[in-house]
């Protein structure tokens, strides 16, 4: 194992694991992060889903040691409880979730295409979310709430 300082949310923090390790693995069991979850552990279903730089990743795909200096953002350091972010609140008001794991993943997606893009048209929001699924079946819910974040 080696030591590595990852800037996550903002902060600085200091972990001591194998540079293998997948980023998600750190963010949830050593910085107790649980806004990305696992899901395929294969960068398929995109529910462990990241910012780095403002650009959507899946962070169960990242290794630890690749991560370097770049900064992280999780669902967590999007917003507050007192202050969500936008896009939080629209799928809150859109009642977007049904079990709600794939709503981090979603999320990030729609925050990160506004980033890269304010004015999305719907083939963009679609596009963002192409490859993040959902077993529950709630895409209209999902398209409205990302709809309603973009307006
Ligand atoms: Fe990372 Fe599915 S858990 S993409």
């Amino acid at each position: 194992t080696a030591s590595f300082s990852l800037n996550v949310n903002g902060g600085t923090h200091i972990v001591e694991a194998d540079a293998k390790t997948p980023l998600l693995y750190i963010l949830r069991n050593d910085l107790k992060l649980n806004g990305p979850k696992f899901g395929c552990g294969l960068g398929e279903c995109g529910a462990c889903a990241i910012l780095i730089d403002g650009r959507a990743v899946r962070s169960c795909t990242i290794a630890l040691g690749a991560v370097g200096r770049r900064s992280a953002t999780t669902l967590e350091g999007l917003g507050s409880e007192e202050q969500l972010h936008p896009v939080q609140r629209a799928f809150i008001e859109e009642a977007a979730a049904q079990c709600g794991y794939c709503l981090n993943g979603m999320i990030i997606a729609v925050v990160a295409l506004i980033g890269r893009n304010p004015e999305p048209h719907d083939d963009d929001i679609r596009d963002a979310l192409r490859h993040h699924l959902c077993r529950c079946g709630t895409h209209v819910e999902i398209l409205a709430a990302a709809r309603k974040a973009v307006a």
